[in-house]
């Protein structure tokens, strides 16, 4: 139904209203009853593991930024997905960048967005989880900094987030990668990565329920820079890594190329993104050893994808994209598909 009636559909409209659009239709037909239990999934049909002492019902998340204010988590658990990223949040909200902010280029399957972390601050995102959390499913919390806070502060946001989101989630993934706020990913050099990682796991390891910490990194990095991070997520004794962000990279698209010019700036996700992202999953699982958990995603638009993903050393994956082409039957595939 998604992909013959509602894609075409929410195609027809501005991407930014048609993903409004599709989550107030997702949570109209979660209340309906008949739509509802033909649209519900559960997520222990898949296969459940436990990794970073959480017990996961599969191994299918949702990727960070889709719900970023934890408006529809609820429903969302209900499509199949053993786990929910939800932010990035920032410690105040903020607007992010001017619209038109996302653009779809269905002639690679792709996004490209700089939304630039809109979102409602971290304050309202725990108050949204208070009310509605259930158990069953894994919630993780995405924090990053605002966007007037200076790199060298940028700490403090850091910590702001998880102090607030500490009692809520089940883990955290500090993201540094996103290239929608200005010099954000330069964070990811050795020594402010260090700083701000090191200050994150002092609180996070003075508290009597630590979580665990995973860092999401950008698909653009060197060997030399995923070296650096490997060393530091090591000493830092982090979970694990999420691999990938989207890429600033434009090479090998369908798409006209004056239309991507008249795009301008953002991350590209979805299919064109899967070969890097693999490739980086693949370089991680070789440096880190099998004790670091990693999350793959960026590109996964298929079971076979998310299979390839899983060879390549991911122990669990995530889609963004790929559930906006494909719609709800891709997750429900992949749920039961995997292993
Ligand atoms: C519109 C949009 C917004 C995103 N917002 C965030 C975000 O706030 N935080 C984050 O860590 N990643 C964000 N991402 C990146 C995704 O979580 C994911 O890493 C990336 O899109 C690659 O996966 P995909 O190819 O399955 O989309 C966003 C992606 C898209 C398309």
């Amino acid at each position: 139904m998604y992909r013959s009636f509602l894609r075409p559909l929410l195609f027809s409209l501005p991407a930014e209203k048609a993903h409004h659009l599709a989550v107030n239709a997702l949570k109209m037909s979660m209340k309906t009853p008949l739509l509802g239990a033909i649209m519900t999934c559960d997520p222990k049909r898949g296969k459940s593991v436990e990794l970073m002492g959480l017990k996961f019902p599969n191994r299918l998340g949702l990727a960070a930024g889709f719900d970023k204010d934890g408006k529809s988590f609820k429903y969302l658990g209900r499509l199949g997905f053993g786990f929910l990223e939800l932010g990035t949040v920032t410690p105040l909200p903020q607007e992010g960048n001017p619209k038109p902010r996302l653009f779809r280029l269905p002639a690679d399957k792709a996004i490209i967005n700089r939304m630039g972390f809109n979102n409602e601050g971290v304050q309202k995102l725990r108050s949204r989880l208070e009310k509605g959390r259930t158990s069953g499913i894994v919630i993780g919390g995405n924090i990053g900094k605002n966007k007037d806070t200076p790199n060298e502060e940028a700490v403090n946001d850091y910590l702001k987030c998880m102090k607030i989101l500490h009692p809520i989630v089940d883990y955290f993934t500090v993201n540094m990668s996103s290239p929608n706020t200005p010099n954000l990913r330069e964070l990811q050099d050795k020594e402010p990565l260090r700083k701000i990682l090191s200050s994150l796991m002092q609180f996070n390891l003075s508290q009597t329920t630590p979580r665990p910490v995973l860092l999401k990194i950008a698909p653009d990095l060197s060997t030399h820079q995923l070296d650096d991070i490997v060393e530091i997520v090591l000493q830092e004794k982090l979970a694990g890594v999420v691999a990938t962000n989207t890429t600033i990279s434009r090479s090998g698209l369908k798409t006209a190329t004056r239309k991507i010019e008249s795009i301008g700036a953002g991350g590209l996700s979805g299919a064109p993104l899967a070969a890097q992202s693999l490739h980086v999953v693949e370089y991680l699982r070789k440096k880190m050893g099998s004790e670091l958990v990693i999350i793959g995603v960026g590109g996964i638009m298929s079971l076979e994808d998310a299979e390839k993903m899983r060879s390549a050393g991911a122990d669990l994956v995530q889609l963004y994209t790929g559930f906006v082409y494909e719609g709800p039957g891709l997750v429900r595939e992949l749920v039961r598909g995997m292993e």
